[in-house]
């Protein structure tokens, strides 16, 4: 089975580092053109100069609706409209539950519930004008269960992140839109490793079946997969990619 995503053309939030870095990198080697979109504009450019043509680095706050749609505005404009979404931009606090502040819980919510949602509306309306589209919210094993490193925040908010996939999905099925989640467990990148220390990570990585940490460029397949053809009849599902850690 080869990927081919020829002709379409991707938005990946939170494109600067991490899942989301590779994420774009593997849509564009898969043939997409790719909007790396960042809160970190200069990061975002650097990520996408290595990719050369069909790629371009953006500033977004997913937390405003407004920048949201100027980025999406911005990318139909550019390239003649959106084919694929990916959501990467996430925040994690590691904060035990009676120590979290309204400020975090906010911030939280802000980031990984809004800018979702805010991604999604704008994306979807740009892919109904194709009458195709894929988008790939990023949820967590802590969505279905409870997070390793993150706070109850987190982990609610990764949870609203499952309900607004199946919500949309099926009110964007019949526009030819398919919206699914994916729940990575422990992925080795800044997320994970600014929010423990190097020993825990070891620890965590040797107590699943699998026993190491999940690698971003992994996801990134599961990811290209989810945005190609090839997932025809696959929509507001959420699909794990956790080493075992998690096995429902
Ligand atoms: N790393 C893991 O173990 C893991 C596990 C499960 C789920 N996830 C989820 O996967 C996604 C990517 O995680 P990662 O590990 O690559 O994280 P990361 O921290 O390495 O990268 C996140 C990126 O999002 C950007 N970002 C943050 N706030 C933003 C905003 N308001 N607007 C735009 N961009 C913003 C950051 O600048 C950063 O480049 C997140 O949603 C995370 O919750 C990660």
């Amino acid at each position: 089975m080869q990927i081919d995503l020829t002709g379409r053309t991707a938005v990946v939030t939170g494109a600067a580092q991490g899942i989301g870095r590779r994420t774009a990198e593997h849509l564009h080697a898969a043939g997409a053109t790719v909007a790396l979109a960042d809160l970190d504009p200069d990061r975002a450019a650097a990520a996408a100069v290595p990719l050369g043509t069909r790629a371009i680095g953006l500033g977004v706050d997913v937390r405003s609706r407004a920048t949201v749609d100027a980025m999406i505005g911005a990318v139909a404009q550019r390239f003649g409209g959106v084919d694929i979404l990916v959501t990467c931009a996430g925040i994690l606090y590691p904060t035990r539950f009676q120590e979290i502040t309204e400020r975090e819980w906010d911030q939280t919510f802000a980031v990984n519930v809004s800018g979702v949602f805010h991604c999604c509306q704008a994306a979807a309306a740009a892919m109904r004008i194709r009458g195709w589209g894929r988008i790939v919210n990023l949820s967590s094993t802590a969505g279905k269960s409870v997070s390793t490193l993150g706070g109850a925040h987190y982990t609610a908010s990764k949870a609203a992140v499952l309900g607004l996939t199946r919500a949309a999905a099926k009110e964007l099925a019949p526009f030819g839109i398919a919206v699914n989640a994916v729940c990575p467990g422990l992925i080795d990148t800044e997320m994970a490793r600014t929010n423990t220390t190097p020993e825990r990570l070891e620890a965590y990585a040797r107590s699943f079946p699998i026993q190491r940490l999940g690698r971003p460029e992994e996801v990134a397949d599961l990811i290209c997969f989810l945005a190609s053809d090839h997932a025809a009849y696959l929509t507001g599902g959420s699909f794990d990619i956790n080493g075992g850690d998690l096995m429902i």
